[in-house]
């Protein structure tokens, strides 16, 4: 496919949903959130009651989840999940960890395949997740891997969910953070690790602009 796609792979924390947002509307081009395409299987397995250590039951919600993104007035992006506005839902951890379950089951993440590459439209397209430079677009032409220090994305969290009034501990957080990253570094499929082609950039210690001027640095140097 002739349409450009700058994959934004990395860690849970390290800024990614932040950083393509931003990125895709200076670039002026799409954007995949990959991660609430898993965390809405997640949500809706959830709500059907399922057992999460019942694989087959996944991969039948996986095929029958119907994830919609909507822009509200205010252009924040929703996330429908079968017919219902699930986007505050899914931002919990319990979402998270339910995604990251769910994320290793290989016929999981084939039912959600086509669907994260029906997202490269023209003019372009960001995809934020955790195998868009090695698995979904292995052809991209932009790769990044974003990383911070496991203390820096707990804390960002942190700050996240108290500004929603969501009561956690530092500890806790960096705890789920540092369970979830070893789950989706050794799981047998799509592990986490960045693309051989992908430009490293530790944001550890750096502001939001700082990161997407060098993202959109990595943009222009491949054009
Ligand atoms: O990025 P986010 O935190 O929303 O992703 C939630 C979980 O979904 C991750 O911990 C990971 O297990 C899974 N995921 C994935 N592949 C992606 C995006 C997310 O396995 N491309």
């Amino acid at each position: 496919s002739a349409v450009p796609v700058l994959t934004i792979d990395g860690p849970s924390g390290a800024g990614k949903g932040t950083i393509s947002r931003l990125v895709a509307a200076r670039l002026g081009w799409h954007y995949l959130d990959s991660g609430a395409l898993y965390r809405g299987v997640g949500v809706a397995a959830g709500w059907a009651g399922l057992d999460l250590a019942d694989p087959g039951a996944l991969i039948r919600c996986a095929f029958d989840a119907h994830i919609g993104f909507e822009e509200d007035a205010a252009g924040e992006l929703r996330v429908i999940v079968n017919g219902v506005d699930a986007t505050d839902e899914l931002r919990t951890e319990t979402a998270g960890a339910a995604a990251s379950a769910i994320a290793a089951v290989p016929e999981v993440r084939a039912a959600l395949r086509e669907r994260q590459r029906a997202f490269r439209r023209p003019p372009g397209l960001v995809a934020d997740g955790r195998d868009m430079g090695t698995v979904i677009f292995p052809d991209a032409l932009h790769k990044v891997f974003l990383t911070a220090s496991p203390e820096e994305r707990a804390d960002r969290r942190y700050k996240q969910l108290k500004d929603k009034g969501v009561s956690v501990t530092l500890d806790d957080l960096l705890r789920e953070i540092l369970a979830r990253d070893a789950r989706d570094a050794n799981r047998a499929v799509a592990p986490l690790r960045p693309a051989e082609d992908a430009v490293c950039i530790d944001t550890t210690g750096l502001g939001i602009d700082a990161v997407v001027e060098r993202v959109l640095a990595v943009v222009s140097a491949a054009r």
